[in-house]
């Protein structure tokens, strides 16, 4: 994808982003603010500790510079959309001030940034992958920017989820020639199950369900917003991640899987609100080998070699 067709889409989106990355719709899974959440724990699960210092690559509205911050790391945010800027230095204003004093906004290119070589603990690019002609020079900059050590968290469009939608995406694969590999590699992911973790999360999940059912009846649906799409963007498998991780000099890796589909998305349109209450209920499955098969998007942490 161009850069200028990413730069034009997000800043006509600006702030609007929020509402539907960030919807508050129970009938939309909040895969933005879960996608935020879980990049945080692997950063942290990768380096072994809160880091001090950040940046995060595509900063968008600000959320993850806001989680890292309030757990004590000095973030910096780059992104080129002005209108994105204006977004989260506006969100930023409304936190306590130990959060405003940790964190800036510089309105820049992620290729083109003053961050300094070897300056910090942790870099994350949510959501910029996807519309990056190819893996490496986002892994470059990222290892430049790290210190020894640092890791790297980036989320990726799942594409093994490819083999259990049951949608175009699944065609495509079929057409292409590709479901054989995919399905070598969910196999080899299934191979890493533990009965136990796998069982204690289907009970969460049953037991998530049943206390759902009451609770949610009684409120009142939010309307979902309109979908909107930047178009046809690229996906990885967590092996061809880890790949290009291992090409650009990053080892290890913690992978977690970000909004679980139990069931086809088919059935999403038919009964929303159940179906994203379902969704929301197999979090438990977020870093075992099935939530990632069955997760349509994960983040990836790796630890600069
Ligand atoms: C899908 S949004 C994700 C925003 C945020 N990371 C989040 O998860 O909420 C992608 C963001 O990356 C920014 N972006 C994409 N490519 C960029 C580039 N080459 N340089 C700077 N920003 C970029 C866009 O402007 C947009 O704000």
């Amino acid at each position: 994808m161009k850069a200028e067709d990413v730069l034009r889409f997000h800043q006509q989106l600006g702030a609007e982003y929020l509402a539907y990355a960030y919807p508050e719709s129970s009938a939309v899974y909040p895969t933005g603010q879960r996608r935020t959440t879980c990049a945080a724990a692997a950063i942290h699960a990768e380096l072994g500790r809160a880091p001090q210092s950040a940046v995060d690559l595509g900063s968008g509205a600000g959320d993850l510079c806001f989680l890292l911050a309030s757990s004590g790391a000095t973030v910096v945010g780059v992104d080129f959309a002005d209108t994105m800027i204006a977004a989260a230095e506006k969100r930023l204003q409304a936190l306590p001030a130990e959060i405003r004093a940790r964190v800036t906004f510089s309105r820049a290119d992620i290729f083109q940034n003053s961050i300094p070589s070897g300056s910090v603990d942790a870099v994350s690019a949510l959501g910029v992958i996807e519309t990056e002609p190819e893996d490496g020079r986002l892994f470059a900059e990222a290892k430049r920017m790290l210190k020894p050590g640092g890791v790297f968290a980036v989320s990726c469009r799942n594409r093994l989820f490819n083999v259990m939608s049951v949608n175009r995406h699944t065609r495509r694969e079929l057409q292409g020639g590709g479901l054989d590999d995919l399905l070598a590699e969910a196999e080899r992911l299934m191979a890493r199950s533990d009965a136990r973790k796998t069982e204690a999360a289907l009970a969460e999940l049953v037991r998530a369900l049943a206390a759902s059912s009451a609770t949610n009846a009684a409120a009142p649906p939010v309307p979902a917003p309109a979908p909107i799409s930047i178009g046809e963007t690229r996906q990885h498998t967590p092996e061809s991640l880890a790949k290009s991780a291992g090409a650009n000099g990053f080892t290890g890796g913690t992978f977690i899987g970000v909004h679980p589909h139990p069931f086809p998305p088919a059935l999403e349109a038919l009964a929303p609100e159940l179906y994203n209450r379902v969704a929301a209920a197999a979090e438990g499955f977020e870093r075992e080998p099935l939530g990632l098969l069955w997760s349509s998007a994960f983040v990836a942490a790796f630890t600069k070699a």
